[in-house]
Parts: structure tokens; C-alpha cells; sequence
């Protein structure tokens, strides 16, 4: 038998999961880590319990899994995106907490980035918008608050990696310092039409060029990991971002396919093949996952607050005790009774842009109970998710293509069927859940499998893919345009505030 081991290195935990050839998941495990918050804005992770964390599940999975290490024939990774790691290459010990990519304590250089007016060349060269979120400001605050950290860098000493990267060093006893296309797209360094760090933004963001590493395609042999950390010297064949990988595990391989993760916040990003789109939209252009040498792009766009409604339900208005109680609360009634939730308790992102946008409930009556309220606060991810891929599309035919079709969808949230049914009402469009929800770490099997001959290639995966409900919208479309009417005004109401 083959299997395939991904690491899911994410924000809140480090998970791994062992597939068999056919993509199923044949065993997992899970660890939780620290969230630190040295002061309001900063978030930060301890590099080693990244490290620490990761390899225990890996261990445990393969236990579990009832195998042999040396049955895996490769390790995909797949990782939180952005957060920005810098070690000492010869201690091989981090000279900083990890800044995750929530942080913010890097928007005055963003700013002063944007009023010298760079947006425009940064967005021409890395399709990203000016934004502390990327890894480049994160980098750039290290090595002007760590002390000593400037010399060590100019003198080659340190390494910068995104968790990927971080996980790959560690893997390879400090053999390899690498990372793949997706990941070096989100750090605001990269041009990613040529698939190269990007000279100026280096010297623009004054960060030296001895601290990246090496870029590959997503599938691609970066490394073999030392033989006694798993109990056997096994080959890191693919690595990608989380999003991305996602976009790979649905099997979006072309062109206008789509897929939303509903996660604390929701991810949508829709393929667009080899072609680098700019949005007039407000989405973000970025790599996709590459399994070889040529550029493959995808928009994006995220919703800051998706199943995090949930959580101040649960926690903020104790209208819950438990984040499961909510499909029922809110099927406990017909529909909202008219009330709009706009959960912008961080402000709005894609398409709106308002940072300072804050939470509204609006459209409440005599008649509105705790559960109008929970039903408004999930059809609020619909409504925002809705509202990006909306903005995709338009996106879409401005560049002489189809709108979206479908929409696959994954995440903790998408189980909830009331919330997908309401999802494909307001988009008009079947929205496809998947057999594997597993996405994320399936992408990274993939890309792993594809680099060691597992898999022929991308039309076999293709086939491999099978949804487990599909659900048709059943709104008219006068009904859906009128409902999402009546959010976008719920929107500006919000926005007002
Ligand atoms: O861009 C951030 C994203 O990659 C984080 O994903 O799933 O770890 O919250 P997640």
C-alpha cells in the first residue's frame, strides 16, 4: 500500500494526517499550541512548539495509521501563510518569536510604504494590496528591533522562512532553506509572474537577499527528512500554502473553479489559470499552488469573521453553550424575521475595505428573538462570502471569461447544511461539498504524491475528486438579488458607524 503523510501547520493547531493512494484519510492527529499576545495588535507564536507540536502528530498519525514509516512514500506540507520566522542558521534556534500573520505592529511602515506611493508597483509586481498582514513589514520589524539581528544578516547568518520553510529546516536537521511559489507569494518580496525574489522590493523594504530561501514549484523533491526524526529518511515532495492548498485538494486545477473554506474567517480564491488578473474588485492576486515550472495564479479574497460569529454567540451574547447548538437555534425559526447581522467586529475586508466598519444588527422588531438573531449572525457568512464571489466574477468576465459556475466548499462550517443551502440560494449557483473535507492537508498529499509518481498527474486527481451533496439553490433570483439588496444596505450601516 502507498501513503501519503501532510503536515496542516495552522494558526491554532498543528494537525497531520496520513492518506492512502485513493486520497482518503486513514488516520490524524491533532495538537493545540500557545497564541501569545505581548500587547493589543501583536500576536506571536514560540517557533519551537510550532516545531514541537507538528512532529508529535506526525508521529502519532503514523501510530495510529498502524504503519510502517517507511510505507510513506512522501510528506506534503501545508501551512498558516505569512507568519514570519528568522533563526540563526548556525545555532538553528529562532532569534524571535514567530510574528503570525494577525499581527499588526508592521502597518506604520505599510503606511509610510503607501504615502511614499510604492502601492501601485508592489500590487504590479506581488498582486498584493500594501498590508502588515504580508511576511516583508514582519521581517523588516525584526531586524530592526531584534539587537544584533541587522549585522547577523548582513553577514548571512540568519534565515527568514514562513512556517513551511521553518518546518522544512527542522526536517532536514538544517540541510535545506526552501520554500515553494505560494508560500513566497505572500510576503510581498516575490514578483510572481517571473517566479523570482524581486530586487527593489528587497531594497525598498531593506531586507538582504541572504536571508530568503530558495524557491520551487509546489511539487517538487525540496528535501529528505533526517531518518530519525519519523523513523525513516522520507522525502518532503510538496509544500503550499493553506489557501492554495485547498484550491489543489478540490481539484480547481483550471481557470474560473472556485472553493470557499469556512473557517474563523473564510477563504475564497477562484483559479485563474496561467494568467496574472488585477482585481477591480478589491481581491488580491496571488500564486496558486504549482505543480511545475509555470506561473498558475488565483484572486482572493477573505471575510474576516466567518465561523468566529459563532464563537460571540457563544461567548459575547451567550445566546449558546456550545458552537453545535447554533444549526438548531437558528432552525427554530423560518428565517431571520428580517434581521441583518454584519459581524464587522474587525472591520470588512474584500470587497469593502472599511477597517474601521464595525458590527450592526439591524431590521430588529417586537417579534425578534435570540433566535432570529443566531440565524441572521450564520446567514452572515453566506451574505459576506457571497458578496466576494460576486466580486470574483465581475472580476471574471471583466477579463473575457465565464462567471463562477459552482463553488466547492470546505472548512469546520461548510458540515452545517443549513448555512451551504442558504450559500447556494444567495449565489444562484450548486455549491459542492466534497467527500474528503479534508482539503487543506489533501492538497499537500497531492502535490507530494504528484512529485513522487503516486499520481500521473492532474487529470487523475481530477477523477478522484467526488462531491458528497451538492446543494441547488432554490431561491428565485428575485428573492436572492432583493435579499442581498438588503445586506449591502445592512453594509453601509455599518460602515456609517
Ligand atoms: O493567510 C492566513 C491563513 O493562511 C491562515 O489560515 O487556517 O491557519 O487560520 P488558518
Amino acid at each position: 500500500m502507498t501513503y501519503l503523510l501532510a503536515l496542516d501547520q495552522g494558526t491554532s493547531s498543528s494537525r497531520s494526517i496520513v492518506f492512502d493512494a485513493q486520497g482518503q484519510v486513514v488516520a490524524m492527529a491533532q495538537r493545540e499550541f500557545r497564541q501569545i499576545y505581548p500587547q493589543p495588535g501583536w500576536v506571536e507564536h514560540d517557533p519551537e512548539e510550532i516545531w514541537q507540536t507538528q512532529l508529535d502528530t506526525a508521529r502519532e498519525a503514523i501510530a495510529k495509521a498502524g504503519i510502517r514509516a517507511a510505507d510513506v512514500r512522501a510528506i506534503g506540507i501545508t501551512n498558516q501563510r505569512e507568519t514570519t520566522v528568522v533563526w540563526n542558521r548556525r545555532s538553528g534556534r529562532a532569534i524571535h518569536n514567530a510574528i503570525v500573520w494577525q499581527d499588526r505592529r508592521a502597518e506604520p511602515l505599510c503606511a509610510q510604504l503607501r504615502e511614499q506611493g510604492h502601492a501601485e508597483r508592489i500590487r504590479e509586481a506581488t498582486g498584493l494590496v500594501v498590508d502588515a498582514y504580508f511576511s516583508g513589514s514582519k521581517i523588516r520589524w525584526i531586524l530592526d528591533h531584534v539587537p544584533d539581528a541587522r549585522a547577523l544578516a548582513e553577514r548571512g547568518d540568519l534565515a527568514f522562512g514562513t512556517v513551511d520553510s521553518w518546518l522544512l529546516w527542522k526536517l532536514s536537521a538544517g540541510r535545506v532553506h526552501a520554500t515553494d511559489v505560494s508560500n513566497a507569494a505572500r510576503t510581498m518580496l516575490f514578483d510572481v509572474r517571473r517566479n523570482a525574489w524581486d530586487e527593489g522590493l528587497l531594497a525598498l523594504l531593506d531586507v538582504p537577499a541572504t536571508l530568503l530561501p530558495a524557491v520551487h514549484p509546489s511539487s517538487h523533491v525540496f528535501a529528505e527528512s533526517e531518518p530519525d526524526l519519523l523513523g525513516a529518511s522520507l522525502p518532503i515532495a510538496g509544500i503550499a500554502g493553506d489557501q492554495q492548498s485547498a484550491l489543489f485538494g478540490q481539484a480547481c486545477f483550471r481557470a474560473g473553479q472556485a472553493k470557499n473554506t469556512y473557517g474563523t474567517g473564510c477563504f475564497m480564491l477562484m483559479h485563474t489559470g496561467g494568467q496574472f488578473q488585477t482585481s477591480h474588485n478589491g481581491l488580491i492576486t496571488t500564486s496558486a499552488a504549482q505543480p511545475d515550472a509555470a506561473p498558475q495564479f488565483a484572486l482572493e479574497g477573505s471575510v474576516f469573521i466567518g465561523g468566529a460569529v459563532v464563537q460571540w454567540l457563544r461567548d459575547g451574547l451567550r445566546a449558546i453553550s456550545a458552537s453545535s447548538e447554533v444549526q438548531s437555534l437558528a432552525e427554530s425559526v423560518p428565517d431571520a424575521g428580517g434581521v441583518m447581522f454584519v459581524p464587522a467586529f474587525t472591520g470588512l475586508g474584500a470587497p469593502y475595505w472599511d477597517a474601521d466598519a464595525r458590527g450592526a444588527i439591524v431590521g430588529l422588531t417586537r417579534g425578534s428573538t435570540v433566535a432570529h438573531i443566531a440565524r441572521a449572525a450564520l446567514e452572515s457568512i453566506a451574505y459576506q462570502s457571497a458578496a466576494l464571489l460576486q466580486a470574483m466574477s465581475r472580476d471574471a468576465v471583466a477579463a473575457g471569461a465565464a462567471p463562477v459556475s459552482e463553488l466547492r466548499v470546505d472548512g469546520g462550517a461548510c458540515v452545517n447544511d443549513l448555512l451551504m443551502q442558504f450559500q447556494a440560494d444567495l449565489l444562484g449557483i450548486p455549491v459542492l461539498r466534497p467527500k474528503v473535507i479534508e482539503t487543506t492537508a489533501l492538497g499537500a498529499a497531492y502535490l507530494a504524491g504528484l512529485a513522487t509518481g503516486v499520481w500521473s498527474g492532474l487529470d487523475e486527481l481530477a477523477g478522484q475528486w467526488q462531491a458528497e451533496r451538492v446543494f441547488h439553490p432554490t431561491l428565485s433570483r428575485d428573492r436572492a438579488e432583493e435579499a442581498m439588496a438588503r445586506w449591502e444596505r445592512a453594509v453601509r450601516q455599518a460602515v456609517a458607524e
